[in-house]
């Protein structure tokens, strides 16, 4: 399926979606006829360029369910937008963070930053066989906001989302989702799990390039932030130099201060091209499949300890794992140098295989494994 999108090395398995992803041939054609203009022609066309980044917004209102492109900001990546969240909110001492104990550092390390207004970050423990029951316990009086990703960087262990939007609901608590782990790669609904934010980056399972992300702000949500950065594209009136007044933009991009990564959006913009053609219903059939095919290949040897949830509706796109006896440096070494693409994460070896991985790469990868 869609294989001449991805003319990828036949000599390498890439399965490493979960760090930075291959980009699709349109994303590279796109980049290159972008280029190309702005060598001949600048920014004559700009208006068009304005016309992407909406289409742009539009194509990510589509892709997480958004209510209207107006809750849709750009942002450099994950923690940035994780940053516009955490420093908009004004705290007080003794109030509390919920994040759990498996978060990659940008969901962990911005919420401890806020130590200095007095505010306590609480690790809900999600190893057991109930994480969305530990996240709710970890919550109290004090818990302002909860903040979780969708999928886990290295466990790959998925929460759901929905359960503990009902909580957040019922608990008076902000919900704030890092979900880069899950946007392009599974269904998204920021309106059915009651999500407050939601942040993703590109280069993961939307295939786009580094350096642009989304950030949904829910409309209710949007004034309890203030805003730490200004400038001339984050009022109502963008456009207007002559105006010396000015009010902040009703919509979400009151949080982008300047010009736009253009390049990037174009960027961005081709490679959601690809993911809605497709369909996310049916990227996310073809990823469980090929995790499932991955687990039953893994499960032949009885020296590969699974570190993955194996229940269907606990796994995303990675599977980790651990060779008994052998140190996981060394492992990892030996796929790097049989070209096998993947990552040395959450204490294993981290393969994560997108919609369009072929199965004789899983059983190439699976093959060289020592
Ligand atoms: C769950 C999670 N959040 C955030 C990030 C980093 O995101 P960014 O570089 O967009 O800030 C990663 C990267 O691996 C991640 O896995």
């Amino acid at each position: 399926m869609y294989e001449h999108e991805f003319p990828l090395d036949p000599n390498i398995c890439y399965l490493n979606h979960a760090a930075v992803a291959p980009w699709p041939q349109r994303t590279k054609a796109a980049v290159e006829e972008f280029a190309t203009e702005n060598v001949h022609l600048g920014a004559t066309h700009y208006p068009r360029w304005m016309s992407k980044e909406f289409e742009l917004r539009q194509q990510l209102k589509a892709l997480i369910n958004a209510p209207s492109t107006d809750d849709i900001a750009f942002q450099k990546n994950t923690s940035e937008g994780l940053s516009t969240i955490a420093y908009g909110i004004s705290w007080k001492a003794g109030d509390q963070v919920v994040i759990t104990n498996q978060e990659f550092p940008s969901n962990r390390i911005v919420w401890e930053s806020l130590k200095q207004f007095g505010v306590d970050v609480i690790e809900a423990d999600i190893t057991g066989d109930n994480p969305e029951q530990a996240i709710t316990n970890a919550i109290s009086k004090q818990t302002r906001l909860l903040s979780v990703s969708s999928v886990q960087f290295g466990s790959g262990i998925r929460l759901n989302l929905h359960a503990l939007g009902e909580t957040c609901k019922k608990r008076n608590v902000l919900y704030c989702i890092d979900a880069i782990q899950s946007v392009g790669a599974l269904e998204t609904d920021v309106e059915a799990v009651h999500a407050d934010f939601l942040v993703a980056d590109a280069h993961k399972w939307m295939l786009g390039p580094e350096g642009i992300a989304v950030m949904f702000v829910a409309e209710s949500a949007r004034d309890k932030l203030t805003l730490n950065e200004f400038g001339w594209h984050m009022v109502a009136k963008v456009g207007d130099y002559d105006e010396k007044s000015w009010e902040i933009a009703r919509s979400a991009r009151r949080f982008e201060c300047g010009s736009p990564n253009m390049l990037g959006v174009h960027a961005m913009s081709a490679s959601l091209s690809l993911l809605l053609e497709v369909g996310v219903e049916t990227v996310e059939t073809a990823i469980a499949e090929n995790t499932r095919y991955l687990i039953e290949l893994l499960s032949k040897r009885d020296d590969i300890e699974l570190l993955s949830p194996t229940e269907s509706h606990r796994r995303a796109g990675i599977v980790t794992f651990k060779v008994q006896n052998q140190p996981t440096d060394e492992v990892f070494e030996h796929l790097k140098s049989n070209q096998v693409i993947c990552a040395h994460r959450g204490g294993g070896i981290r393969f994560s295989p997108h919609f369009y991985t072929q199965k004789s790469v899983l059983e190439n990868a699976v093959a060289l494994i020592p």
